[in-house]
């Protein structure tokens, strides 16, 4: 698994694009390869803006809730040492990494997509730690102490996975930026957070505020 893979499969959707290994605002404990801002500078053709929409790489991007919660990880190191962990929607992996530094016993990064769990991996190398790769959070096996999920539920289709997450581990802890005011029975917030997506997308500021829920039970 090489950066030049990935950089491949990043060119499938933007030609000229590069990753770049880029340190975060608040997170300079960690890196990660994520598209260099100089190639959001430019109009998008149609063509790109097609394929960018039917297949976002998601995983070139800091999410600002995966930056907020990496951030609040490494502030509390306690809520992860010694656990087995899943960062479910992990991108970049970069909550993974930030629980993995954390002393976490196992970090899992959970992601659909194929990339993503590539991205995770060379990020893992970045950063000197290890991560475990699942591309099916149902085929993880064993006992988990906590899921952590950041920026996934702006696809309603993953509201299913908070009854999931909630029968599966002892806690979970989740960041949105989306989701600001979650109605569930089984969640409460917690805190409010900061984080800005990076490379910056120019999203409304808004979003920038980032909800952070654990279970109730
Ligand atoms: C907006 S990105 C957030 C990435 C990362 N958590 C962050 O905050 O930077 C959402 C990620 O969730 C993944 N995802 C969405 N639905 C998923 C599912 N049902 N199972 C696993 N991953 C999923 C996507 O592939 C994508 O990588």
């Amino acid at each position: 698994m090489s950066l030049a893979a990935l950089n491949t499969e990043l060119h499938q959707v933007l030609a000229d694009a590069q990753l770049i290994a880029t340190r975060l605002p608040g997170l300079e404990a960690l890196q990660l390869w994520l598209l260099d801002p100089a190639n959001l500078n430019r109009a998008f053709s149609s063509e790109e803006t097609r394929r960018l929409l039917d297949q976002p790489p998601y995983w070139s991007f800091c999410w600002g809730s995966g930056l907020a919660l990496a951030r609040w990880v490494l502030a509390h190191p306690e809520r992860v040492r010694g656990k087995r962990v899943l960062d479910f929607g992990s991108g970049s992996g970069v909550v993974a990494i930030a629980c993995a530094m954390a002393g976490a016993q196992q970090s899992i990064a959970c992601d659909i997509d194929a990339p993503a769990l590539l991205a995770s991996n060379l990020n893992a190398q970045l950063n000197g730690v290890d991560l475990v790769m699942a591309n099916d959070y149902f085929a993880v096996t064993g006992d988990i102490d906590l899921i952590m999920a950041a920026d996934v539920l702006y696809d309603s289709s993953n509201r299913v996975f908070l009854e999931h997450f909630r029968q599966r581990a002892a806690a979970v802890i989740l960041a949105d930026s989306r989701v600001r005011d979650l109605q569930h029975p089984g969640y409460r917030r917690l805190d409010t957070l900061q984080g800005q997506t990076w490379p910056d997308l120019g999203e409304p500021l808004a979003f920038r505020e980032v909800a952070l829920y654990g279970n109730a039970n």
